[in-house]
């Protein structure tokens, strides 16, 4: 037994969806979630800010116990990972989300399907999941859907206003409009919106989430207590009430700053 972490990061409550694959398929490690709610969303701000708020995350897990970290946060994935590899890559292994799913989001597509990508505005103009994709595949054609706007429903809980349903039909639409065979959730808060977007438009929606926990698995032999230990940067009681859907977070979330 080890008192080792594996970090996992997101802006806000969006990478629990991932932490929850983690823990479900690995409940004997411990783990750190940060959700950087002061700096949120990431959506809308430069790769700079983003690098920037990252870095200081992976700076505070360097001295929390952690050796791997889990970047549950696709924004991040798309506009800082290749940096911050760089600068870390002697002191933590960095699981990156986008790079690491690519393959399975594509998986039983054919030529010329379309495939269409539901992300914050930093991932659409960062073209990262086109660039991934068409490594692998250069005929599928991806549909980025720039989804300004569905974090703060997520964050805020406003699941059920006529103003988050007709802003996701709005988006969902571009989808139907383009034939689109699959829709990937290119951010781990749109897990949490799921269930609204099957009843608006019934296709196949992919979830990043079990891809990327079985490559971490594969990759991590530590032997921990099945600790969860729950951070957010402002607000710790509003993440913890927006977290419920994927952690029913019996114990505080606590309050940190860098
Ligand atoms: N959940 C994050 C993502 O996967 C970031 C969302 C945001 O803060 O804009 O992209």
């Amino acid at each position: 037994m080890t008192n080792e972490y594996i970090g996992v990061l997101d802006s806000g409550v969006g990478g629990l969806s991932i932490l929850s694959e983690l823990y479900k398929i690995m409940p004997d490690k411990n783990y750190i979630y940060v959700g950087d709610t002061k700096n949120l969303p990431y959506g809308t701000k430069t790769p700079a800010e983003i690098y920037s708020f990252t870095k200081d995350i992976l700076n505070y897990f360097l001295k929390n116990n952690v050796k791997n970290v889990v970047i549950a946060c696709n924004t991040t994935s798309a506009v800082a990972y290749d940096k911050l590899k760089k600068e870390f890559e002697n002191r933590l292994r960095i699981f990156p989300l986008i790079q690491s799913i690519a393959s399975s989001a594509i998986e039983g597509l054919k030529d010329n399907d379309t495939i269409a990508l539901l992300a914050t505005r930093a991932t659409v103009n960062s073209k990262k999941y086109e660039q991934e994709i068409n490594k692998i595949n250069p005929k599928i054609k991806v549909i980025s859907i720039d989804c300004t706007g569905f974090v703060e429903i997520v964050e805020n809980r406003l699941y059920s206003c006529d103003k988050s349903i007709e802003l996701i039909k709005s988006k969902l639409d571009i989808a139907k409009n383009n034939n689109a065979k699959r829709v990937i959730l290119g951010c781990t808060h749109y897990p949490y919106l799921v269930d609204i977007f099957k009843k608006i438009l019934n296709v196949e929606y992919f979830n990043p989430a079990t891809s990327l926990a079985k490559k971490v698995k594969k990759e991590i032999n530590f032997i921990g207590n099945g600790e969860i230990k729950f951070y957010s940067t402002i607000n710790p009681d509003e993440f913890k009430k927006s977290a419920k859907m994927f952690f029913d977070i019996k114990d505080d979330v606590e309050l940190i700053s860098f």
